[in-house]
């Protein structure tokens, strides 16, 4: 199997691009959240390499916790129906509520998601996302924070998958074509 880099056709975000998102919006959420004793809910799996890089830049103490959720199956298209595989071991009543995800693709995933919390009693819930596919959205979503607008191509690296591969990535790009035929 040939290595991750050499199966890469071309970068969309770089590392140092994501890097300084993730500084920019942990400088802004540090300043919001300031007092509030935020809870940062990380999606499985794709959220993790977000969550830990944004986690580490912020300046307040924050709780985490996780949810895995699936909307898509092994292919590159969503099923449309979420999932739970595992819930949070947290109680969400009254808190204020961060959710961290990689990207918003039809908004399937976080719609329900945030109707889910408030729907348990949070205090409050917004998003951080680092990446956004505005071309396919089908869902309105209100995401706060904002990270960077990608165009409808299927993307992997920092959390995104392909076929539950190339999480590890430290970049966001797209694969060669015959990656996906399967070699
Ligand atoms: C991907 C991605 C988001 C979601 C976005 O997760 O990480 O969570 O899809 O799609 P949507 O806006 O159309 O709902 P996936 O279901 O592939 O699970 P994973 O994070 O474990 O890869
Ligand atoms: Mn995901
Ligand atoms: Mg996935």
């Amino acid at each position: 199997i040939a290595d991750v880099q050499d199966q890469i056709d071309h970068e969309l975000v770089s590392k140092a691009q994501i890097e300084q998102k993730i500084n920019e919006v942990a400088a802004q959420v540090s300043e919001d959240y300031r007092g509030k004793d935020p809870l940062l809910v990380a999606v499985l799996k794709g959220a993790v390499n977000t969550l830990a890089a944004f986690s580490q830049a912020l300046s307040i103490p924050v709780q985490m916790d996780f949810m895995s959720l699936s909307s898509y199956g092994s292919g590159t298209t969503s099923s449309g129906t979420v999932t739970i595989r595992q819930d949070l071991s947290t109680d969400v009543r009254g808190r204020h509520i961060l959710i961290v995800e990689d990207i918003v693709d039809s908004g399937r995933t976080l719609a329900w998601l945030v109707e889910e919390l408030k729907r348990r009693g949070a205090a409050s819930v917004e998003i951080f996302a680092l990446l956004q596919k505005p071309s396919r959205r089908e869902v309105d979503v209100d995401v706060k924070y904002q990270g960077y607008e990608i165009p409808d191509e299927f993307v992997v690296g920092f959390g995104l998958d392909y076929d539950e591969r190339f999480r590890n990535l430290d970049s966001i790009a797209v694969l060669k074509p015959e990656v996906y035929q399967g070699e």
